[in-house]
Order: C-alpha cells, then sequence, then structure tokens
C-alpha cells in the first residue's frame, strides 16, 4: 500500500460517473447538481481533480443531462462531456467515455460524481498504487458495509475481485473492506477488460467491478489502496447530503483556521468552498459566507451576518448584518440589522448603522447612514451624515431614479429626498423635508410645513382630561395662575 500522497505522474484521464439518477434524493434535480458549501456535488469532485493536472476530463452524464451540460459548460469549459443514453452500468458508462479518447496510454482515474468528500491525495494514492499493476481501487474498512461492493483479497493481499453486495455469498458479506468506486487503471488494460464484461449479474448490468476479476484472469495484479470510511462518503439520499455537509464545513472551518482565521464558534460558522479569507479575519459566532466573499486582514464579521458575494476590507467590522453584493470598504463598521443589497460600496471609514437597507449605492469615505434610512441609487461623498429615518425616494412607480449628495451634506432627520435629486457639497437639509429640488452647495433646504401653535385647545376641546390638568398645572402656561 503507498501512503505518499505525492502524485507520482499525471493520469492521462480521469473519468467522473455522473449519469445516475439519484432516485432516493425524491428531486426533480439530477443528484449531482444537489450543492453543499456553495458547490453542487460533483463540482467538489471536479474541483479536488485539478492539482493532478489530468490531459483529458470526461463527465458522463445522462439524467438530466441538460441541466448538468448546462452547470458545467458554465463553470468548466474544458471538460468533456459524455452523454450516456441509457445507464447500462458503470461498466457501460466508463466504455463510452474511453470511446472519446482513442490511443490513449498511462493511467485513467474512474470516480463517482456523488463522493464529495474525495480528497486530491485519495486519488493521488490511487494513481500512485496502480503503479507495476494494471489496476488499483481505493478501498475503506466500513463498520457497516451493506449495499457496497466487497473487496475479496487473495493470499498475496493483492485485489481478486469485487463483489457487489447483492451477488455476494453471505461469507463474502462478512468483509468489510469495501469498494469506494474510485479506481485507477492502465488505459490498455482496461479498454481491454472493457469488452469482457457480460451482464450476468442480479441487475443485468454492465459492473465495472468486474473488470477487476477479467484482469486477474488475464495473471494480472490489482492493488488496494485504504483510506477512511468519511472520505468515500456517497450521496444516495438528503440525510447523507446533510452529513457530507457537516463534514466539509467543519474541514473548510479547519482549513482556515490554520490559515490564520479567528473562529470564536466554528461549529456554528458555514464557509462556501468558494470564498477566500485572509489572515487575522475574525469570525464571531453564526456567520454564513457564499459565493464570491472575500474578507481582508484585520476585519471582524459577527456574530450572525449572512454575507454573500461580499467583500469586506481590512478592519472593518460587520455585526448582524446579511449583504449580498456590497463591497465594504477598510475600517469601515456596518451593523446591527443592517441590509446591503447589490451594488453597495462603502469607503474606507464609512458607516452603514443600525436598521439600514441601502443598495445600488455608493457611500464616500468617512460619510454614515447611521439609524434606520433606506438608501436606494445614490452616491454620497465623503464626510457627509444621513439622519436618522432618511429616506432616498427612487421610485416613482415606473422608474427608478438616481440621487446624488456632495461631500460634506448633513441630511436632517426623516428627510425624503425624492429623486432624481442633487445636494451639492456642504449643504443641509431640515428635519422632516420633503425635498423635490436640487439644493446648491451650502445652502440649508426646507420643506416641509410651517408650525402653527393652536392655544389653550386642549383646555377647551378636551376639559378635565389628564391632558387638560397637567396643562394647567403647568406654571409656564398663563391659564394656571
Ligand atoms: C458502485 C460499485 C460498488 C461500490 C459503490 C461505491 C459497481 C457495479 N458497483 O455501486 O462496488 O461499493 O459504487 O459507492 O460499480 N453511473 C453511471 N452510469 C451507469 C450507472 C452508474 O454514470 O450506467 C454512475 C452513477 O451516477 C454513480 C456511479 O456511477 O455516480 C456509481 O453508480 P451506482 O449505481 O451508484 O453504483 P452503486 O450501486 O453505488
Ligand atoms: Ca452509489
Amino acid at each position: 500500500m503507498s501512503e505518499s500522497g505525492e502524485l507520482k505522474r499525471r493520469p492521462a484521464a480521469i473519468i467522473v460517473l455522473a449519469a445516475g439518477q439519484g432516485t432516493r434524493m425524491k428531486s426533480a434535480k439530477p443528484k449531482v447538481l444537489h450543492t453543499i458549501l456553495g458547490l453542487p456535488l460533483v463540482e467538489h469532485v471536479l474541483r479536488a481533480t485539478f492539482p493532478l493536472d489530468a490531459t483529458n476530463t470526461v463527465v458522463v452524464v445522462g439524467h438530466g443531462r441538460d441541466e448538468v451540460v448546462a452547470q458545467l459548460k458554465q463553470t468548466y469549459p474544458d471538460v468533456k462531456i459524455v452523454i450516456q443514453e441509457e445507464q447500462n452500468g458503470t461498466g457501460h458508462a466508463v466504455a463510452i467515455a474511453l470511446e472519446t479518447l482513442p490511443e490513449i496510454t498511462g493511467s485513467v482515474l474512474v470516480l463517482a460524481g456523488d463522493t464529495p468528500l474525495l480528497t486530491t491525495e485519495d486519488m493521488a494514492r490511487t494513481i500512485n498504487a496502480q503503479e507495476g499493476h494494471a489496476a488499483a481501487v481505493l478501498t475503506a474498512n466500513l463498520v457497516d458495509p451493506t449495499g457496497y461492493g466487497r473487496i475479496v483479497r487473495g493470499s498475496s493481499n493483492d485485489v481478486e475481485e469485487i463483489v457487489e453486495h447483492r451477488d455476494a455469498t453471505e461469507l463474502q458479506k462478512e468483509i468489510t473492506e469495501v469498494n469506494s468506486g474510485v479506481y485507477a487503471f492502465d488505459a490498455k488494460s482496461l479498454s481491454e477488460a472493457l469488452g469482457e464484461v457480460d451482464t450476468k449479474n442480479s441487475q443485468g448490468e454492465r459492473y465495472l467491478t468486474d473488470v477487476l476479476a477479467i484482469l486477474r484472469a488475464k495473471g494480472k495484479n490489482v492493488n488496494g489502496v485504504t483510506t477512511s470510511e468519511e472520505n468515500i462518503l456517497g450521496v444516495n439520499d438528503r440525510r447523507q447530503l446533510a452529513a457530507a455537509g457537516a463534514v466539509l464545513r467543519t474541514r473548510i472551518a479547519d482549513e482556515w483556521m490554520l490559515a490564520g482565521v479567528t473562529m470564536v464558534d466554528p461549529s456554528s460558522v458555514w464557509i462556501d468552498r468558494t470564498v477566500t479569507l485572509e489572515a487575522d479575519v475574525t469570525l464571531l459566532p453564526n456567520v454564513q459566507l457564499s459565493g464570491t466573499t472575500s474578507i481582508y486582514a484585520g476585519a471582524t464579521v459577527g456574530p450572525d451576518c449572512t454575507l454573500t458575494d461580499t467583500v469586506v476590507e481590512s478592519g472593518a467590522s460587520v455585526i448582524r448584518t446579511t449583504a449580498n453584493g456590497a463591497h465594504i470598504g477598510a475600517d469601515a463598521t456596518v451593523g446591527p440589522f443592517t441590509y446591503l443589497r447589490p451594488g453597495t460600496v462603502l469607503g474606507a471609514g464609512a458607516k452603514a448603522g443600525g436598521f439600514v437597507e441601502m443598495k445600488n449605492s455608493v457611500l464616500g469615505a468617512g460619510a454614515k447612514v447611521p439609524h434606520l434610512s433606506y438608501v436606494g441609487d445614490a452616491t454620497i461623498g465623503e464626510g457627509s451624515n444621513i439622519g436618522a429615518a432618511t429616506v432616498f425616494v427612487n421610485y416613482d412607480g415606473v422608474a427608478k431614479h438616481h440621487t446624488e449628495v456632495g461631500k460634506h451634506v448633513r441630511i436632517g432627520s426623516d428627510t425624503m429626498l425624492v429623486a432624481p435629486l442633487k445636494i451639492g457639497d456642504g449643504a443641509y437639509t431640515a428635519a422632516g423635508s420633503v425635498i423635490t429640488e436640487d439644493v446648491p452647495a451650502g445652502s440649508m433646504a426646507v420643506g416641509r410645513a410651517r408650525q402653527r401653535n393652536i392655544v389653550d385647545w386642549v383646555l377647551r376641546r378636551r376639559p378635565g382630561s389628564d391632558s387638560a390638568q397637567a396643562a394647567l398645572a403647568d406654571s409656564s402656561n398663563k391659564n394656571s395662575k
């Protein structure tokens, strides 16, 4: 058994089998497109193959092919796709993949598209183990091997054959070493042996596993290399989908902690495979980071944040926030209870405070929206302050309009800024104003009704009430004398 995970030679081809239906998922979606940690199952497998630098990568698709092909073409345009019209077995699937790789020599790695926990190291060890053999199979020892193909080893400890659970004798069923579905083959030996695989089994399918016994019958050797039960976990139903997700969550959190990220409670942190973090990022409890989110050194995120496709620059602090497609500048502060939607850009040291929603808006360096405001389709200059409960009225019922607020502007509390609108540099607006016209630089805009006091209205209209008595008792009221 080869212990080294260092790849000794590049595989000539990698074949990923992903044509099966995945009946037990009970889903309209093809099994391999179900996602964990931000990627479809099949993409976790493909990503793990990249460091192996194979000359060819082929994915065999069948059920839900249109969706699977669309997804793969978009993310992995270099991957070759082969359609298996009818799922006549794993041996048949590999045979039609090989037909697209004529004249191939060297090592061929075969994988399943539903084993997202398989590591690059497992793959490399299988390829290495094939050296000097016609084939090598990756195995694991399971407490409960039910359902898996059993590894039958001979006296020399070489693999003699793989027997499917449903075709196994009672004695063979006691074998706890199982087939992971990962193999490395010598290309020539594989294509020769595949030609001899028949359908004489309980499912009437062409089993890839039969290739091993055929190779042995030809006097060739088959090696077996073992990995952990966890790594070979296949996803067949939604419980296994969740179980694989939980393992991967822990692995990704561990990787980032080893890379210098602090996590107060890693068990409540979900980081998609596609996220990037720098050393000295701090993640507080209950944080979900998705998509292309990236967080720079010295930033603190959490508690209770969901960030999707969002950038958080150095030193920023983001608390109890949902952000999607936002860019949070260095030393900016966000939250709590803040909602940043696509196109939000916060400059260095800017602030989006409690109960603030922003969308498609740029907040300049040091500018602040501290409380209870909606900012949509706006540009706000550096050093400006937007008073509490201000609304950027961007929608007239038909179209969205833009508001431009200059530098060092003071927008009074509860201002309605009715777009399209331009507020000049250094201007002020009075609290409670509805601003419908542009405000020149340095002006104070007042857009509200003048206040009128109706003297003694309460004494006349609410005589004897608590309010009237309080008014009478107030020494500042001339009628109380
Ligand atoms: C297979 C192995 C079994 C092993 C197990 C590990 C065979 C005959 N048996 O069993 O020894 O323990 O995997 O999980 O190979 N596929 C196709 N086309 C087909 C049939 C299958 O692409 O015609 C794909 C499936 O989508 C799946 C993979 O091949 O990704 C394995 O097929 P599956 O039917 O799940 O095989 P198992 O019964 O699990
Ligand atoms: Ca399976």
